[in-house]
C-alpha cells in the first residue's frame, strides 16, 4: 500500500477544510461492519481525511472511524490530545491482537451520541495492529484511556457502538434519551 503516501496538497490552513458531517445514532451506517482499504482507495482517503480531522478536534472528539462519517471503510482518528499536544494516528486496517486479563472501567462517550456518557468495561490494555499512510504495519502496546479510545473506534469498525457494552436497560435509556435530545435540537434556521 505504498500509494497510500498523503500528499503534500492535504497539508492546508485548517480554514480551507471542511469538517466532514458526523452522523447521530441510531443512523444505519453506524451498525455495518466495514470493509478493508485496499491501496485503490488511497485517492479516497487522501481526500477524506483532512474534513475527519477537522470534524473530530472542532467537535471537540478524541477519536473518530469511518462509519461516524458514513464511510464503509477501515480507519479511525485517535489524537488524545494530552497536555493538548497534538499526537494524531491514523490507523488504517486496525485490528486488536491481544488484550489484557486485567478489566478498567472507564467513562466512554461518541461524537455520535453526543451528550450521552456511561461507564464502560474493557480490557485495561490491548496490543493494535494497524497500517499506516504509508502502508507500513505498526504494532501499537495501549494502556489506560487510549487501549479504550482504541478499542471504542475499532468498534465502530464493526459497527459497534460503546452503549453495545451496557446492559440493555442502560442502552435504552442512553438511546430514547438521545433521540429526545435530537428531537429538540433546533433545526438549521432556527438561530
Ligand atoms: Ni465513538
Amino acid at each position: 500500500m505504498s500509494d497510500l503516501d498523503p500528499a503534500p496538497d492535504t497539508i492546508r490552513a485548517a480554514s480551507d477544510i471542511v469538517p466532514a458531517s458526523i452522523l447521530i445514532a441510531p443512523h444505519p451506517s453506524l451498525r455495518r461492519k466495514a470493509r478493508p482499504v485496499r491501496p485503490e482507495d488511497a485517492v479516497k482517503l487522501r481526500a477524506l481525511l483532512p474534513g475527519m480531522w477537522e470534524a473530530m478536534y472542532r467537535a471537540p472528539g478524541i477519536g473518530l472511524a469511518a462509519p461516524q462519517v458514513g464511510l464503509d471503510l477501515r480507519f479511525a482518528l485517535v489524537d488524545l490530545m494530552e497536555n493538548e499536544v497534538p499526537a494524531p494516528i491514523t490507523l488504517i486496517n486496525p485490528e486488536i491482537l491481544r488484550v489484557s486479563d486485567q478489566l478498567a472501567t472507564r467513562e466512554e462517550g461518541c461524537l455520535s451520541l453526543p451528550g450521552m456518557y456511561a461507564e464502560v468495561v474493557r480490557p485495561e490494555s490491548v496490543r493494535v495492529r494497524y497500517q499506516d499512510l504509508d502502508g507500513r504495519r505498526h504494532e501499537l502496546d495501549a494502556t489506560g484511556l487510549l487501549a479504550t479510545c482504541l478499542q471504542h473506534e475499532i468498534d465502530h469498525l464493526d459497527g459497534i457502538l460503546f452503549v453495545d457494552h451496557l446492559s440493555t436497560l442502560k442502552r435504552n435509556m442512553i438511546m430514547r434519551r438521545l433521540a429526545k435530545d435530537q428531537r429538540q435540537k433546533p433545526g438549521p434556521g432556527a438561530g
